[in-house]
């Protein structure tokens, strides 16, 4: 939710060291995946096609924010990096032990379900 109480909240007095714009950018991550519940909790919660058609398209831009942002991450941080290839290589494995192929990081069940198809 929006903050804009304290007029000096977005002044800053210096650059941030590289482990602080880390845990900026964590902050960043997380603003982005609450902006993604909140713009597809208010699509389900309307039947106005047009309102639903640009929430979701807002919703989806956020997606990409994410992908934006743990790029940046990896690049910044390339032992963070690491632990994400680690444990996208646990779910993998889990996803081989029941027989589900793992060709790529994009890996989708047979069905080609997404989080969004689940909801509906
Ligand atoms: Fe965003």
């Amino acid at each position: 939710m929006p903050a804009f109480g304290d007029p000096f909240a977005g002044n800053v007095e210096r650059k941030m060291t590289k482990k602080e714009l880390a845990q900026a950018i964590r902050l960043d991550l997380a603003g982005e995946l609450e902006a993604i519940y909140l713009y597809d909790a208010h699509v389900q919660a309307t039947d106005n096609v047009v309102a639903k058609k640009v929430l979701a398209d807002i919703r989806d831009e956020e997606k990409a924010h994410i992908g934006e942002l743990t790029t940046l991450m990896r690049y910044l941080d390339p032992e963070e990096a690491k632990l994400f290839e680690d444990g996208a290589e646990e779910v993998h494995e889990m996803m081989e032990d029941l027989g589900i192929a793992t060709g790529s990081s994009n890996a989708q069940s047979p069905e080609g379900a997404t989080i969004g198809s689940l909801i509906e």
